[in-house]
């Protein structure tokens, strides 16, 4: 869908009308593009004194591509002086702020940032580690590292031009897990994820580094349900050029579209309504047959029937549920099960990821059903997660905003336009921001994430 305001804005009148008004101007976000670097220019690494993750990060940016001569950024140094938007200017700067231990010690955030904020270029990054509050040492060490969090948050909304802020919350013992969050933080994957929060923990069992980070699902199997149009074809699409062998599920009267996708992608297409009843028993038994069994789940499958809770009739309300939630319930025990083979057709190691919604986090009018249901979603990625844990499975969430989809073009011109610009972003997100998001926590490299909700918004003002 186009953004007709974003475009004008772009165009030398539109950009001057709208600075001459004060009015927004939606940065063109820059996107993954298969062979482009982690890394679009020199990067500027440093940590308040003490810090644990300082030295492993140093080594991890340098090692990391990068479209900057020589190394990825020198550590400590000042970054190019100048007006962010400059050919020199920082494409991104990374602090380990693991060893502040009080409140006095968030000065070093400071003193950090302030000289250097202004050179971010545009969509550049900002990555701020630290350590979970509940694992800190103490009470005035975790009130210093839950003050991580407002800082962050306030960073990515005075942002401007695309660029993004995120804290990493860096488990102890889990510093060797970071290396896959930290190239989707900084890398242009993340164009549309802004003011998150990820707790990396202890990896589960089988994580590890993909042999090649271009292509970490080679050799994989994914399904994806709602594959034939909207985000759902798109993280098909994204899977495989992640190199995964994609099972796309739609409903049978999507038939067309799904197998056009299919065959363009080299997977296969399953047309199947998951509220069915026996579909469980339908996609594991395609599983197991056609592939051995799967490692990748994407539930995306979703729908919305909207009315305030007084004018909604119960055929809406179970409608929602049953797709959005019921389902993807009874789907995930399926594929969890032990099956005659003596397995469960999710393979050890697998990665089940929910789409859920910024309405399931804040709620919205209209959407008490849709909210619920996605709200459930988080419920189910939380509970899950340290009950899989032991087999090497994660399991998580994304939640997307405002996405440019059939979806959203069906919202009424004044909401959608609301929708649009209220976040930092100034702007829809694309289906391939919330694809980019599912392909990194299906990576093999994701393991230490596990039991998360990572919003795919912009930043948006819509929940916390
Ligand atoms: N577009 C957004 O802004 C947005 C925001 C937040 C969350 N989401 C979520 O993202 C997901 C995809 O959204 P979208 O905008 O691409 O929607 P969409 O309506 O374009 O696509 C949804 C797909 O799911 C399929 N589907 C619906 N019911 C099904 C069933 N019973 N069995 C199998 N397939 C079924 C549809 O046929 C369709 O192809 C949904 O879960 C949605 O709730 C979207």
């Amino acid at each position: 869908m186009v953004d007709r305001y974003q475009k004008m804005t772009a165009s030398g009148p539109g950009a001057l009308l709208a600075r001459r008004l004060g009015l927004p101007r939606p940065e063109i976000l820059e996107r993954h593009r298969p062979g482009r670097p982690v890394l679009s220019g020199p990067v500027v690494v440093d940590g308040a004194e003490g810090g644990r993750l300082t030295g492993p990060l140093r080594e991890l940016v340098a090692s990391l591509p990068s479209a900057a001569s020589g190394s990825a950024g020198s550590p400590g140094s000042p970054g190019s002086p100048g007006s962010s938007g400059s050919r020199n200017a920082t494409a991104a700067l990374v602090f380990d702020a693991t060893g502040i231990t009080g409140s006095g010690g968030l000065r070093a955030l400071h003193d950090f940032f302030h000289p250097r904020i202004r050179s971010l270029a545009p969509c550049g990054r900002v990555v701020v580690l630290g350590t979970p509050p509940e694992a800190a040492g103490g009470v005035r060490q975790a009130v210093a590292q839950r003050a991580l969090e407002g800082f962050v948050r306030s960073v990515g909304k005075e942002l401007r031009r695309g660029a993004t802020a995120h804290l990493l919350l860096v488990a102890p013992g889990a510093e060797d897990a970071v290396e896959s969050t930290l190239r989707f933080a900084l890398s242009a994957r993340s164009a549309y994820v802004s003011g998150q929060v990820v707790r990396i923990g202890q990896p589960v069992k089988g994580t590890a580094a993909p042999a090649d980070w271009e292509r970490p699902l080679e050799g994989r199997t994914a399904v994806v349900t709602g594959a034939a149009r909207g985000i759902g074809a798109v993280v098909a699409e994204t899977l495989a050029r992640d190199g995964a062998t994609v099972v796309c599920l739609d409903v049978p009267g999507q038939g067309g579209e799904l197998r056009e996708l299919a065959g363009r992608i080299g997977g296969d297409a399953l047309e199947l309504d998951i509220t069915a009843d026996g579909a469980d028993g339908v996609l594991a038994e395609h599983l197991s047959a056609r592939h051995g069994g799967v490692d990748v789940v994407v539930h995306n499958a979703g729908i919305t029937r909207d009315k305030t809770l007084g004018r909604m009739d119960a055929a809406k309300w179970d409608s929602v549920v049953a797709v959005n939630l019921t389902a993807v319930e009874r789907l995930t025990e399926r594929l969890l099960e032990t099956g005659d083979s003596g397995r469960p057709v999710l393979r050890e190691g697998g990665r089940i990821v929910c789409t859920s919604s910024i309405s399931g986090i804040a709620g919205n009018v209209g959407q008490t059903n849709y909210a619920a249901s996605k709200a459930g979603l988080i419920g189910l990625v939380q509970a899950l997660a340290p009950v899989v844990a032991g087999r090497g499975v994660t399991v998580n969430a994304v939640a997307p905003g405002f996405i440019e989809t059939r979806m959203t073009a069906a919202v009424p011109l004044f909401v959608r336009e609301a929708g649009r610009r209220m976040n930092s972003m100034k702007q829809g997100g694309q289906p391939v921001d919330v694809a980019e998001a599912v392909a990194y926590l299906a990576s093999p490299g994701s393991g230490g994430v596990s039991g998360q909700v990572l919003r795919v918004c912009g930043q948006s003002l819509l929940g916390a």
